[in-house]
């Protein structure tokens, strides 16, 4: 299974590849719905239009969980990164209850999907520990508390942690779950097309065009068209409103082998730190492995990448007894200002143009609220769902402005086609193999790699979104916007929205004696 960097995620080198159908489409066929993106959101909402009967085409750029799936540390919960006490302040007590009854039915419905398709992804049902570890945090857990218990949500004070980290106070939350998230989501994908569903992998759509009725899609397998179209994409592509409302942060995450078995949590653990860290178990073909991640930061925002990683194991070998580190991954998530997904209508676009984004840092319950909503407007026209998730809402909050202006500061970065002469390479790029870094030349702004052979990789610096420069994220050997989070390999090919072209090369010359 292919993932969007260097690293290889647990789930990665546990799951076959997809071996999907050879479709060819009928160029003159009407899909109701066209879905961009074959994450677990895109491949979910397939999955449960196409049993409602819409005939649904799915386009994954790459291969399905190329993105952010493949990379989750797939938490299943009833309690979300923003707590209810923060949504019950900006969005009022009655929507802090529909968040609560939104989480557990998207709980309920992956467990009915794990039985109903068998699928074999050690689905596990467990409680989940919040602990504090200073009075501030503790202050923090009695009100998170008193609102969870407000929203119906199944918590209560526990004398006891199932890992061995200081505590001062524990919140339980009950019926939380675990699962191997990429074998989840092949599954449906078989599940998808064995209901009549078309998943189109290596389809890249490169524009959308609203028609009187309908949608036309272009990409680089043919045109196709449909009623209505849904970006699953993480983050649309183009530049929209949604650009301005998520912040793109990535995570880090490590799975290790214990030395005692006893060391495993049979628990969803989470400490309060800024950013927390979280633990939990997941058994794969009989074997346990322990996962913990943390060390989040902004994309874009970190110098050293690896760092991140040093720091995560650091902190996992001061409690935990490593036996063997197995694998360590990172990924991209997108937070919304306001705390909640957005779910809906694409802004600027009321008519059947949808869009599924912003889960922060609980992706695979988003994901499946997500696909149940959508499914509801598309077919039934309304969804309770509809008005709390409105991608159109406008909640202005602390850190709308930082967003706008962040992109704003660095659109002066553009940096038009140039053209490098080889003998000026080693004096920009002194680097060591594997080294990456940006530099100013006559006037514009190159990114420039090294690979551990010497070759050197020289692209425009700007991002093909609109043009923030990008950063080298030295873990997964990708350029990262720290804008908006589009990505790109180091040979400059997009690898995630929103930018919809890849980095431009600068062409290396050898420069002519006269
Ligand atoms: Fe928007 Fe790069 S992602 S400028």
């Amino acid at each position: 299974m292919k993932r969007d960097g260097a690293c290889n995620s647990l789930w990665q080198d546990t799951t076959q590849n997809f071996n999907g159908k050879k479709i060819v489409v009928n160029p003159n066929q009407v899909f109701d719905v066209i879905i961009a993106g074959g994450g677990i959101t895109g491949i979910t909402t397939g999955l449960l239009l196409q049993k409602a009967g819409k005939s649904v085409l799915i386009a994954e750029a790459q291969s399905p969980g190329f993105g952010t799936t493949g990379g989750t540390t797939a938490h299943l919960n009833t309690f979300f990164d923003t707590p209810y006490n923060t949504i019950q302040k900006k969005f009022g007590d009655d929507n802090a209850k529909l968040v609560a009854k939104a989480a557990r039915q998207a709980l309920e419905f992956i467990k009915r999907n794990v039985e109903e398709y068998q699928i074999d992804c050690g689905y596990q049902q467990l409680p989940g520990y919040l602990f504090s570890q200073d009075e501030k945090q503790s202050k923090e857990l009695e009100d998170i508390l008193k609102a969870s218990q407000g929203c119906n949500v199944e918590c209560s004070w526990s004398e006891h942690l199932p890992v061995f980290i200081p505590f001062r106070k524990v919140l339980q939350f009950d019926g939380q779950a675990t699962f191997h998230p990429a074998r989840y989501l092949m599954a449906l994908a078989k599940a998808f097309e064995n209901a009549g569903g078309v998943l189109l992998e290596n389809c890249r759509i490169t524009d959308v065009e609203e028609l009187e009725s309908g949608n036309k899609v272009t990409s680089n397998l043919g045109s196709f068209t449909s009623q209505n179209f849904i970006y699953a994409t993480h983050i649309p592509p183009g530049v929209n409103l949604l650009h301005f409302r998520c912040a793109p942060y990535r995570s880090y995450a490590i799975a290790v082998k214990l030395d005692q078995q006893a060391a495993y949590p049979d628990a969803l653990v989470y400490d309060m730190c800024d950013p927390y860290h979280y633990y939990r178990t997941q058994e794969i073909d009989g074997e346990l492995y322990f996962i913990a991640g943390g060390e989040d930061h902004k994309t874009g925002h970190e110098e050293n990448t690896e760092a991140c990683f040093r720091r995560l194991e650091a902190h996992i070998r001061k409690f935990f007894p490593v036996k063997e580190i197995v694998n360590r991954w990172s990924s991209q998530y997108f937070e919304p200002t306001d705390g909640l997904p957005y779910i809906g209508h694409l802004p600027g676009h009321p008519g059947n143009m949808y869009v599924a984004t912003g889960y922060g840092g609980n992706g695979m319950i988003y994901s499946a609220v997500a696909a149940i909503t959508l499914t509801d407007m598309i077919t039934g026209g309304e969804s309770e769902y509809e008005e709390l998730f409105d991608p159109n809402r406008i909640k202005m909050v602390a850190g709308f402005s930082n967003f706008v202006k962040e992109a704003a500061d660095v659109v002066g970065h553009l940096v038009g086609r140039a053209i490098l002469p080889s003998d000026k390479l080693g004096e920009l790029a002194d680097m060591a193999p594997g080294e990456a870094k940006v530099v100013k030349y006559e006037g514009q702004r190159l990114a420039l790699y090294k690979n551990e052979n010497g070759k050197i990789f020289a692209l425009n610096s700007a991002c093909t979104h609109i043009k923030c420069e990008v950063a080298w994220n030295s873990a997964e050997k990708t350029w990262d916007c720290p804008c908006h989070g589009s990505r790109f390999s180091y040979k400059g090919e997009m690898l995630t929205a929103p930018a919809r072209k890849d980095l431009s090369p600068v062409e290396i010359r050898k420069e002519e004696k006269v």
